[in-house]
């Protein structure tokens, strides 16, 4: 399993270094991630997928040119109708790859919402499997606080109050679990550098992966 996580590794910091200009939204969000679904409780082979899926989230963004995926500004509608897309790409970029196949329903279902308002197929609540209800949370938390070409980062406590007032887009139970840990984590990975944080990272998966 240890070439398997650096693979996954490697791969997700691909897409990484060009969308995002380094790879710690990857580490973070896999950290965020991994520390919500032990808050819950899930079984290893859960985190197990749920750890290879945040790492490969955004893989379908390959497939999106610069022009849309490194612009400054809002997306138009037939811009966003195109990045939206980075999903089904993602899935069938990984789809061909037996031991990645866990990895799917984070990949796949990445954008959905618990209410229904999310994307490709706007399914909601528990039609949507636990791995990707707890990812859409990190990643949303980590997208607030994280620089990005067309934004600002937000403050931990900004962060915390956007994702309440979006409430509705997430599971309750897992809002809540992440709002026992977030503090903490936030404040135990925030200024770490890019090694640091991969170093820490990489023990704690140490727990489920051999490394
Ligand atoms: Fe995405």
């Amino acid at each position: 399993m240890e070439s398997h996580l650096y693979t996954i590794k490697a791969l997700g910091n691909a897409i990484a270094n060009r969308d995002s200009e380094t790879g710690e939204h990857n580490y973070r969000v896999t950290y965020f991630s991994l520390c919500l679904a032990e808050q819950l409780h899930l079984s290893s082979q859960s985190i197990q997928s749920l750890v290879k899926g945040a790492f490969l989230h955004d893989i379908g963004k390959i497939g999106i040119r610069d022009n849309i995926l490194l612009k400054p500004s809002s997306l138009s509608n037939d811009e966003f109708t195109i990045m939206k897309t980075h999903v089904e790409q993602g899935v069938r970029i990984v789809n061909d790859i037996p031991w990645l196949q866990d990895s799917i329903d984070v990949i796949r279902f990445h954008h959905e919402r618990y209410d229904g308002s999310g994307y490709p197929l706007g399914i909601a609540g528990q039609q949507i499997p636990i791995i990707a209800r707890v990812f859409a949370v990190a990643d949303v938390f980590d997208a607030l606080i994280s620089e990005r070409p067309y934004k600002h980062a937000i403050s931990y406590n900004d962060a915390i109050k956007t994702l309440k007032q979006n409430s509705q887009g997430f599971d309750p139970l897992v809002l809540s679990s992440f709002l026992e840990i977030s503090e903490l984590e936030y404040n135990t990975i925030i200024t770490m550098e890019k090694n640091e944080l991969e170093m820490h990272l990489i023990g704690k998966l140490s727990n489920y992966f051999e490394v």
